[in-house]
């Protein structure tokens, strides 16, 4: 292995993950502000929408036993019911199901989801300071988006030491690295969704 090898490896399952999902996350960040969620509360409801739908899709595991002895305060990370109240909030209807949800994942595949929509709360940081220029707070109409219990970057370092701790086998890598993969292209599929005048 030469040097160049061993630089390209990140030594933390974690950092793998951040450095493969890099060029998703930089493709739907641009994608998430071509749609000016922030222009109104009609572009954010938008946004809510895809977050509603991504989140909900996502309780199963979320909930799951198994995943909740690995991350024992999983079932309280969900936001799946803050999504639905920001919805409530801003008047707008729980959109029905899109075809094409994950669907009884393996477990490292199921790490892999997770760990982007855990990441995804670090952006909502960022994102909660602009909803509140359009009147909204983590109490009313961006409630997904505020600081989770016990704060946002503990709880993203508790996350990633949990799973930078597990024993997995070289195909569970792989297939973590699949959940996080698809996980980027089903937000933008749902984000997409989100903002066609069909649905909105
Ligand atoms: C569904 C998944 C995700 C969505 C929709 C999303 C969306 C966004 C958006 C729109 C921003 C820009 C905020 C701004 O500039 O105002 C952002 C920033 C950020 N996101 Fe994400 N993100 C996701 C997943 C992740 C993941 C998995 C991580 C970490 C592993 C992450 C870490 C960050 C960080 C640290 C920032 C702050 C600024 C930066 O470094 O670019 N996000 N995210």
């Amino acid at each position: 292995m030469t040097n160049q090898d061993t630089a390209q490896r990140p030594a933390l399952r974690s950092q793998r993950l951040n450095q493969i999902t890099h060029e998703p996350h930089s493709k739907l960040d641009a994608l998430v502000k071509a749609h000016a969620p922030f222009e109104t509360q009609a572009n954010f409801a938008r946004f809510v929408v895809a977050q509603y739908l991504f989140q909900s899709e996502l309780a199963a595991l979320y909930n799951d036993a198994e995943l909740t002895a690995i991350v024992p305060d999983l079932p309280d990370r969900c936001r799946a019911e803050a999504a639905k109240a920001d919805l409530a909030d801003l008047e707008t209807d729980v959109p029905a199901p899109i075809a094409g949800a994950v669907s009884n994942p393996s477990k490292a595949e199921a790490l892999g989801w997770l760990f982007v929509s855990e990441g995804s709360k670090l952006g909502a940081a960022f994102l909660i300071k602009r909803a509140v220029g359009l009147g909204l707070s983590e109490t009313f109409g961006a409630r997904h988006l505020g600081e989770p219990a016990g704060g946002r970057a503990e709880g993203w370092k508790r996350f990633v030491k949990t799973l930078d701790g597990l024993e997995l086998s070289a195909q569970e890598e792989a297939e973590l690295d699949k959940g996080a993969i698809d996980a980027f292209n089903r937000f933008t599929v749902l984000l997409e969704q989100a903002y066609t005048p069909e649905l909105a």
